[in-house]
């Protein structure tokens, strides 16, 4: 049966798709007919990723401009196509009162959470979209609006996340040729059951990122 999203025989890179969010949305990808490429720093999580998809991987971290524009070769090269970006690698660290905070951790949990997903974007956009159109798909956070205790250093970043993801790639996506389009999107979920969520009281926990056979 054809998908339904039209994205058959399309290719898409996944940023933190080794488990949780990221996996769930690779595997929903793939079975929708994407072929799909995904990243994560463990190299053995990323294997069994790729593997779970039928697809690609690259081990790496999001904060190294080299593995991104790696990251866009390896699709380029192994699909031909880059038509999807969703960019979900995050950190929630340093975790704790800012008071504690260290500014160097700080400095790092922006550099993955504000700029890598710009860097993608940029890398993807000169090799593949500029000429051909795609789409991005930021995953943000609701936490922007209302940073809970512990995680003020995620949720003053992920205020910019959201701000820089969605205006690095809407208003900044012009000028495709007419016969393409390029545009993206941004969701941000609610309190997910994953490791990354794992520091979260489970009252607050909404639901769950479905990975696996019967999901
Ligand atoms: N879960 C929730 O309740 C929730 C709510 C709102 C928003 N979100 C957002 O959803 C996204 C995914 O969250 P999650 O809960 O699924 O997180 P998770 O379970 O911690 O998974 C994070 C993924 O990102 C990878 N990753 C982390 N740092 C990376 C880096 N520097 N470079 C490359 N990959 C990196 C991790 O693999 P490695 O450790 O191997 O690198 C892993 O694959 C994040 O953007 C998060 O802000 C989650």
């Amino acid at each position: 049966m054809t998908s339904p999203y039209g994205i058959e025989g399309r290719a898409a890179i996944v940023t933190g798709a080794s488990r949780g969010i990221g996996l769930a949305v690779a595997e929903a990808l793939a079975a929708a007919g994407a072929r799909v490429c995904v990243t994560a720093r463990d190299p053995e999580g990323v294997g069994r990723a790729a593997e779970r998809v039928g697809g690609i991987g690259l081990a790496g971290s999001v904060a190294d401009p080299a593995h991104l524009r790696e990251l866009t070769e390896l699709a380029l090269r192994e699909f031909g196509r880059i038509d999807v970006v969703v960019n979900n690698a995050a950190t929630n660290q340093p975790y704790g009162p800012l008071m504690d905070a260290d500014p160097d951790r700080w400095r790092e949990a922006f550099t993955v959470n504000v700029e890598a997903p710009l860097r993608l974007v940029q890398c993807v956009w000169r090799g593949w979209t500029r000429e051909h159109g795609g789409a991005v798909v930021n995953i943000c956070t609701e936490g922007a609006g209302h940073v809970g205790p512990h995680v003020g250093a995620y949720g003053t970043g992920s205020t910019d996340s959201n701000r820089t993801r969605d205006t690095a790639s809407s208003t900044d996506f012009r000028s495709p040729p007419p016969s393409a389009s390029a545009h993206s999107t941004s969701t941000s979920p609610r309190s997910i059951a994953t490791p990354g969520s794992a520091y979260l009281p489970k009252t607050t926990v909404t639901g769950t990122a479905r990975t696996g056979p019967g999901k």
